[in-house]
């Protein structure tokens, strides 16, 4: 198990929102946190990175473990270290800066001295970007600006991915590179956790998935398997 959520609750403020919610995802493998507008994914992938703090006038209870390290009230930057990376909903590039720019700010080495991903490991994997290299941020198309985004992730070397709501606002074209992207990514050793609201995305990506509602987990099993009553009820338009 590279991650274990146990008990979880966070809190903005009073407002509770997430509540006693367990969740796990065994190394190598994808996992998807699946729900409608405002249940609580981004929260629970926020909760993971140590957002959740008091600086944040937030915060959360409960266990969350990274290949046996307590996470919880950790700082970010000591989780980030410890090899979780964290694609945030929106992709946070730079927008003054070029794409090669923005790569190499990014890197830094896994938590085991690796710098696996380089950029052409990582033009590899997004050729895309290689052609757009000295194009800055702002001028890339959603597509790329999201590919960016993961590659940054990636240039950090985590050992595990969160990717918020990647296939947000993007052409169904483009939601099908970032399947191949995602799927290639796994024959790379990088467990993955994403949370989404596209069922058709989650279901070609992951093979677990818990389902969500109100902060707490309502549904968890083999994302081929979900029954479709499932997803009407709580996913649904
Ligand atoms: N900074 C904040 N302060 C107070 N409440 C917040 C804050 N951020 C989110 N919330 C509330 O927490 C709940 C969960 O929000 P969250 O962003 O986790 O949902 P989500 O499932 O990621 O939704 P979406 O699909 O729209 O991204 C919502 O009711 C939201 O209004
Ligand atoms: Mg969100």
């Amino acid at each position: 198990m590279i991650l274990k959520l146990h008990d979880v609750n966070a809190y903005y403020g009073s407002s509770h929102i997430l509540f006693d919610m367990d969740l796990e995802v065994e190394e190598g493998d994808s996992v998807c946190i699946l729900g409608r507008n405002g249940v609580g994914k981004s929260t629970t992938l926020k909760s993971i990175m140590g957002l959740l703090n008091p600086k944040n006038h937030a915060s959360v209870t409960g266990s969350i473990m990274f290949q046996g390290q307590e996470l919880v009230k950790k700082p970010t930057y000591k989780i980030s270290r410890a090899g979780v990376g964290y694609v945030p909903q929106g992709r946070q590039i730079f927008p003054t800066l070029s794409t090669k720019e923005n790569l190499l700010l990014a890197a830094k080495a896994g938590p085991d001295g690796s710098r696996f991903w380089d950029l052409d490991k990582i033009y590899e994997l997004f050729p895309s970007l290689k052609n757009r290299e000295s194009v800055k941020g702002a001028r890339l198309s959603g597509g790329e600006q999201q590919m960016l985004a993961i590659a940054r992730g990636l240039m950090q070397n985590p050992k595990l991915l969160l990717l918020d709501e990647i296939t947000e606002g993007l052409a169904p074209i483009v939601v099908d590179e970032l399947v191949e992207v995602v799927e290639r990514l796994r024959s790379y050793n990088v467990s993955i956790l994403v949370a989404e609201q596209n069922v058709r995305f989650a279901m070609s990506v992951s093979r677990h998935c818990y389902i969500i509602e109100k902060g707490s987990v309502v549904y968890y099993g083999e994302t081929a398997k979900i029954p479709p009553e499932i997803i009407e009820q709580y996913l649904g338009a």
